[in-house]
């Protein structure tokens, strides 16, 4: 409910005037977003600094590039929600959540994934803590940012333009693990629609045939969407923006809600 309130709050000076001053609104909220590099970070620390170690940093646009959401979010498990999850070092060192992939065994791209978690290190195994444990700002990863999104296609504010990327071969995310992912077969994708807008001569396209790339269907039906008969449930933008429906995804990970023009547009590209 509060939530809700706070993202009334944000949303109203958009809805008031017209579209042209509700776009100017909105890239004023731009603005306020994450850095590229920060956006889709989330830092990890139920138990950590308790236990005398540093926070875990995960980041989507790493992790995004190699995999589909589907494969972590439903397949490993993890929640949508940073924290929820309760990942601990016991769940990494037992082969789940960010030990089913990180377990120094796991061949990706001809490399193998580095271990996570353990008790009663070595010296030599406690160089690799810092890669997951590390410093928020300064991080102590491999993986650099600018490198390794060079040449990738970009929106506004230098978000990576994920779906062109995607398009153009730059990321090929895995969408099955042999240790993780069960067989299953693949279900039809849906006709795109559009949804109307109430207050808005400028409809909103959802497109089930790019949606399912990323995220297949459980990521979204029954959790985000219990309804799929199309038009079922009403959603607003104020619902949205407190994280909800579209705004589970569009706030922190996939483009911000703040491009209003990638939603509302007349048809589909
Ligand atoms: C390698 C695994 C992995 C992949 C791939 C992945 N995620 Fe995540 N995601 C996570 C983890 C881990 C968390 C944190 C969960 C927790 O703390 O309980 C998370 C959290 C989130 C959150 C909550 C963020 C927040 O700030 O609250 C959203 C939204 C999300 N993911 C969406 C996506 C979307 C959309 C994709 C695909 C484009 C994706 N994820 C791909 C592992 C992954
Ligand atoms: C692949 C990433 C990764 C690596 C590498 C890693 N950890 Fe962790 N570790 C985690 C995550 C995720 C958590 C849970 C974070 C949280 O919410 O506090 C965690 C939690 C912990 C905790 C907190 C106590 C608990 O029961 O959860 C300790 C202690 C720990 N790790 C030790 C280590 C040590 C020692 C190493 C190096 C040998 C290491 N970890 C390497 C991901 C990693
Ligand atoms: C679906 C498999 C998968 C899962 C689940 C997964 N990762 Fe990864 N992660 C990878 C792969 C593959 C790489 C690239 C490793 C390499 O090239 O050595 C990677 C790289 C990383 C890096 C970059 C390290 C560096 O040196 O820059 C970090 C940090 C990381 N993972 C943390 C995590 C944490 C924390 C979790 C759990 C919350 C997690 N990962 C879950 C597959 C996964
Ligand atoms: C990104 C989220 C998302 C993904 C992924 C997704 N859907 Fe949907 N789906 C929706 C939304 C939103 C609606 C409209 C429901 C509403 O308005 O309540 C919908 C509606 C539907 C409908 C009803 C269509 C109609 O015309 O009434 C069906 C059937 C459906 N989805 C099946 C699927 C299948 C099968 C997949 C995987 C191939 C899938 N969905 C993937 C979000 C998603
Ligand atoms: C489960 C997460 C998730 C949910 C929920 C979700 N999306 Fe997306 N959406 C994505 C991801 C991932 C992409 C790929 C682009 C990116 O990551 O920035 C995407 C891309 C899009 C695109 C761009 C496709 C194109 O044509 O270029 C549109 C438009 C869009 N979403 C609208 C919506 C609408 C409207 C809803 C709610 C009805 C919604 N999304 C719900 C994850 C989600
Ligand atoms: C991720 C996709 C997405 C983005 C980005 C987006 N919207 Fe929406 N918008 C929707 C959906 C879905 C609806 C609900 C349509 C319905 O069911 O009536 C909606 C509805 C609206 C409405 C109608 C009133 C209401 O609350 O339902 C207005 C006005 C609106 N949006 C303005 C904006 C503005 C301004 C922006 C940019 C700050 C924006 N939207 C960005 C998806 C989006």
């Amino acid at each position: 409910m509060k939530r809700l309130l706070v993202s009334f709050v944000l949303v109203l000076p958009l809805l008031i005037p017209g579209w042209t001053f509700s776009q100017f609104v909105a890239s004023q909220y731009l603005e306020n977003i994450p850095p590229p590099e920060y956006y889709g970070k989330v830092i990890l620390d139920n138990f950590s600094r308790k236990s005398g170690v540093d926070p875990v940093v995960f980041d989507h646009w790493l992790h995004r590039a190699k995999f589909t959401c589907r494969l972590c979010h439903i397949d490993v498990g993890f929640a949508m929600e940073a924290g929820a999850t309760m990942v601990s070092a016991a769940d990494n060192m037992s082969g789940y959540y960010c030990g089913a992939c990180h377990d120094g065994k796991m061949t990706i791209e001809d490399n193998v994934v580095f271990d996570s978690c353990a008790v009663n290190d070595t010296e030599e195994e406690r160089k690799r803590c810092g890669r997951c444990h590390s410093k928020t700002e300064t991080g102590q990863g491999e993986y650099d940012y600018e490198k390794f999104t060079a040449g990738f296609p970009l929106l506004k504010k230098n978000l990576i333009d994920w779906e062109k990327a995607e398009l153009l071969g730059k990321v090929t995310p895995l969408d099955f693990l042999e240790s993780i992912s069960h067989e299953r077969p693949s279900l039809k994708a849906q006709r795109d629609f559009s949804i109307e807008a109430a207050a808005l001569k400028s409809n909103v396209i959802f497109s089930h045939k790019k949606h399912t790339v990323w995220n297949g269907c459980e990521v979204c039906h029954p959790l985000i969407f219990r309804s799929s008969k199309k038009g079922t449930v009403q959603y607003s933008m104020f619902e949205i923006m407190a994280g909800e429906y579209c705004g589970v995804c569009h706030l922190t990970v996939a483009f911000p809600v703040w491009l209003c023009a990638k939603c509302h547009r007349d048809s589909v590209q």
